[in-house]
């Protein structure tokens, strides 16, 4: 159930809203392959949605959640009974609003052990832990965004990074209510990182513990061993840690990875932190120890060593199905741009120069229902030019055009996409880009314009990590490919919110195969309405306004 209560952080107290009235919100177990439904209730003051993120929903577009793709928002004093149908994944994934910045506060884990019968790649664990990576903003988040975009103003920055919705001991008014994860001494946890935050990469170190990384995305990897993490807003990272040093506190802490230009200051430098702190009886330090091995700011090495690291298992349990024989290419360039004139400039954000515009009736409701007018289909395979992205850039090369424009793709196309980061506007940064519908595997990232004579020699097709987010690197470029074998409307866009409500967002849409299990399913009974009739009203007396 949504509703609002009163939260108190940084000494100032604020109501927003929750599920279940927990922040971050409760953690979905299930088993590999179960359906769950989950009966979203609003009582809150404004409309929402929820999305299942790493959750492929076979078939099902229907329950995926984003507002104005999938469906419209679930109105305050009504209900709406999602279907989340686990299939491949296994691991940790999670569960966010899907509306406005509401996922700030609205989000969870959903962890999805082994099926019966089967079990981990890796020796069973004595426990496991939930990490949720947030965000924290003192004042209303959906009422300064709103008031940002009208003004054609950047969006807030967060006052404070939260580890499981509590800043730590380095922020005001916080220490006493600094998350604990209590240990056993030698025995071995399986830690499930989530980063729900809105708009910034973390770094995250837990200070004289080693871990292992095991997972990511819903999928295993090969293990590696590191003493820092980096991990975009989207991503969930899996690790073993065993509590193996001297019985003590020790401090978890996380802080920004930041992609942008060094001389722009204007970010939360907060240093979030919890404790990891030892069962048993010994005299605890005065203070935890901090971890030394954390990144600064805009270590850019510690990103690109740690990211470089991620492979699939690629077993005989775990097999994987690389798509070799590409019938679809696309070159997408993913620039923040400025629009309109010098003395009103205001922010925006595309893909191949077109920034996205939300129509009235949600992108898969117009699609199943062949209704014309609310989407074109000629999302272009290209930039509309192809110059130096990454290089100092004029500002001819700023402005985006708007548009509703998808890219419709033919079932079991075998689909590549290169991401480009661009340079426009000196603002060049990490893109985590985020697929819905599908996991993509990742087989190739590098720094620069993209080459397509050299770069693709360097590709992993033999074991490249299974993933549902991906950074596209400042200036630099990544390749992904997947299979279109799940019919449906699927949303790909940058999962910095900032982004994605500047426009940093197109729409897949996968039409159905030959048979009834590769179509699209059909709509459930009772999908929130899209106040259509209103909406066509206002769209006429826009007409009889514009000539
Ligand atoms: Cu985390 Cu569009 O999703
Ligand atoms: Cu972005």
């Amino acid at each position: 159930m949504l509703e609002e209560k009163n939260y108190t952080r940084l000494c100032a107290t604020k109501s927003m809203l929750v599920v279940n009235g927990m922040f971050p919100g409760p953690t979905i177990r299930v088993r590999k392959g179960d359906t769950v439904y989950v009966n979203a209730i609003n009582r809150g003051p404004y409309g929402v949605t929820l999305h299942w993120h790493g959750v492929m929903q076979p078939r099902n577009s229907w329950s995926d959640g984003p507002e104005y793709i999938t469906q419209c928002a679930i109105q305050p004093g009504t209900n709406f009974t999602y279907e989340i149908d686990f299939s491949t994944e296994e691991g940790t994934v999670w569960w966010h609003a899907h509306s406005d910045w509401t996922r700030s506060s609205v989000h969870g884990a959903i962890v999805v052990h082994p099926s019966e019968g089967t079990t981990y790649p890796f020796p069973e664990p004595d426990g496991e832990e939930v990490l949720v990576l947030g965000s924290w903003y003192t004042g209303d988040v959906n009422e300064m965004v709103q008031a940002d975009l009208k003004a054609g103003d950047d969006l807030p920055d967060s006052e404070a990074y939260t580890i499981n919705g509590q800043p730590g001991d380095f922020c005001p008014c916080s220490s006493d209510s600094t998350y604990r994860w209590h240990v056993d001494y030698g025995k071995t946890y399986l830690l499930r990182i989530l980063n729900a935050d809105m708009n910034a990469e973390l770094f995250m170190a837990i200070a004289g513990h080693n871990i292992t990384i095991v997972g990511s995305d819903g999928a295993y990897v090969k293990p590696f061993v590191t003493n820092y993490i980096m991990i975009s807003p989207g991503r969930t990272i899996d690790a073993l840690l065993t509590a193996n040093q001297t019985p003590s506190h020790y401090y978890i802490v996380a802080r920004q990875y930041n992609s942008g230009i060094i001389s722009y200051k204007v970010f939360d430098h907060t240093n979030a932190s919890a404790i990891l702190q030892y069962n048993g009886n010994y005299t605890a330090p005065d203070k935890p120890e901090f971890p030394t091995t954390l990144p600064s700011y805009y270590a850019i090495d510690a990103t690109v060593n740690f990211t470089m690291q991620f492979r699939s298992l690629a077993d005989e349990d775990h097999a994987i199905d690389v798509p070799l024989n590409i019938t679809t290419r696309m070159f997408i360039t993913a620039s923040v741009n400025e629009l309109g004139e010098k003395s009103y400039l205001r922010m925006s954000s595309s893909f191949n120069n077109i920034s996205w515009v939300n129509p009235p009736v949600d992108v898969l409701t117009a699609y199943y229902r062949n209704m014309s007018g609310y989407y074109t289909s000629d999302f272009p395979d290209e930039p509309p030019a192809f110059f130096d992205f990454t290089g100092m850039l004029s500002a001819n090369t700023s402005a985006s055009d708007f548009g509703t424009r998808v890219k419709v793709l033919n079932y079991g196309e075998e689909v590549e996409i290169v991401f480009q980061g661009t340079n426009v506007i000196n603002a060049s940064i990490n893109h985590p880009m985020h697929l819905h519908g599908y996991t993509f595997y990742v087989v190739g990232q590098g720094q620069g314009n993209f080459d397509g004579e050299k770069d693709p020699k360097t590709y992993n097709l033999v074991d490249p990590p299974q993933l549902n987010t991906i950074s596209s690197p400042k200036n630099g470029w990544v390749t992904l490919r997947f299979k279109a074998d799940n019919p449906g409307v699927w949303l790909l866009h940058c999962h910095l919110d900032r982004h994605l409500s500047w426009g940093m967002n197109t729409v897949l849409i996968v039409k159905n195969g030959p048979t009834a299990e590769t179509s699209l399913r059909e709509p459930p009974a009772n999908m929130p309405s899209c106040a259509i009739e209103s909406n066509i009203k206002e769209a006429v007396d826009d007409k009889s306004l514009t000539g």
